[in-house]
């Protein structure tokens, strides 16, 4: 298969829309990653999705819908459904619900919940709108490495096995929706996303954060979020997260950074704007402000794949506060990191 890359012009977005209506995969940009997206009523076109990343069949897929009113036939609505909807949709908040039978159990794995989410970036509503159908659309990475968040990003991963990749662009957050379970007693946000704790709280009170979100599973325990397994994000290199007062965590970077490259590694240090100065000699990579984490959040992902691209073997990176968008931001770099922190 020829993959093409276009920019998301009328007759790109209508072509989508018809590749998507006969069973076809596209790519394409959300506010958050670029989705890999199939017809969810499908199962034919859904499995070509898993094939195509190389995903685990019991791992389930977000439902993409145009509008709050195309959810209605998918899943059942109840009233914190609506409200979070009222609040945050179009946006970066995907709402596990009770689904309905239309649900292929190609789509959402044969669980009992259905994971939905109304996109806000432009394209990807034009697209979800062209077309007749809800979209199944995982991030379009193949599975295990860090999520794409610009169209070359999905063409290194998917050429060949995706027939077209709209290109919008950059993704303005860089890490994946929020993903809130609402089919729990208690509202339990089982992915971090840019839609914070904090933001959610302000709507419905009780939403808490599900344990397993920042510490590895323990042996036997069954994912909350089958998605937030073991080793995701990961880049080729080992990364190691270094936890502590600042001026420690440059010491130790500092020291962590000459062992690797005694050694003969090639090493990098993940740090900020504000810290680059401490690293004169060594090779870094500035995520972002401090002061402003989502400039952290937009570039994480690239960040990680250029990692990749250079061959570094030991990454060493600066932990962040968990506040807000801090706590999606420590959620990937810990799996990134295979949970490999030192606290200094
Ligand atoms: O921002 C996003 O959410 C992107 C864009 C493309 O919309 N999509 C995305 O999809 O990140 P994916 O498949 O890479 O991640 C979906 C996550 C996985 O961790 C999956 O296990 C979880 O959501 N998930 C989906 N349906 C679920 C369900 N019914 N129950 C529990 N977890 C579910
Ligand atoms: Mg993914």
């Amino acid at each position: 298969m020829k993959t093409r890359i276009a920019l998301p012009t009328d007759e790109a977005i209508a072509e989508a829309a018809r590749l998507l209506e006969n069973g076809e995969l596209v790519a394409f940009p959300t506010e958050t990653v670029y989705g890999l997206g199939a017809n969810a009523l499908d199962e034919t076109a859904v499995a070509k999705i898993f094939k195509a990343k190389g995903r685990p069949s019991d791992n389930p897929l977000i439902v993409h819908v145009a509008s709050a009113e195309a959810a209605q036939p998918l899943c059942y609505i109840n009233e914190r459904a609506k409200a979070l909807m009222a609040a945050f949709w179009p946006g970066p908040l995907t709402l596990l619900l009770p689904k309905k039978p239309v649900i292929p159990a190609a789509t959402n794995a044969g669980l009992p919940s259905v994971a939905i989410r109304l996109p806000r970036h432009p394209v990807a509503r034009a697209m979800l709108a062209a077309c007749r159908v809800p979209i199944a659309a995982p991030s379009a990475n193949v599975s295990g490495r860090p999520s794409p968040t610009t169209a070359q990003h999905v063409l290194e991963d998917l050429e060949g096995r995706v027939s077209l990749i709209l290109d919008g662009g950059p993704c303005e957050v860089g890490l994946e929706s929020t993903v809130l379970d609402l089919t729990a007693e208690t509202p339990t946000i089982v992915r971090p996303g840019c839609v914070t704790l904090e933001m959610l709280q302000a709507v419905l009170p009780d939403v808490r954060v599900a344990p397993s979100v920042m510490r590895p599973l323990a042996s036997g325990e069954k994912a909350v979020s089958p998605g937030m397994m073991y080793r995701h994000y990961a880049p080729q290199g080992q990364l190691t997260l270094v936890k502590g007062e600042p001026e420690r965590v440059r010491a130790a970077c500092l020291r962590l950074y000459a062992d690797a490259v005694g050694q003969g590694r090639k090493a990098c240090v993940l740090t900020f704007e504000e810290h680059a100065t401490g690293y004169e000699g060594c090779e870094t990579y500035s995520l972002g402000k401090l002061a402003q984490p989502e400039t952290l959040a937009h570039t994480l992902f690239a960040a990680l794949r250029q990692m990749d691209a250079e061959k570094v073997e030991m990454i060493f990176c600066e932990a962040v506060d968990t506040q807000g968008i801090g706590l999606a931001l420590m959620n990937r770099l810990n799996r990134a990191a295979s949970f490999h922190v030192l606290e200094v």
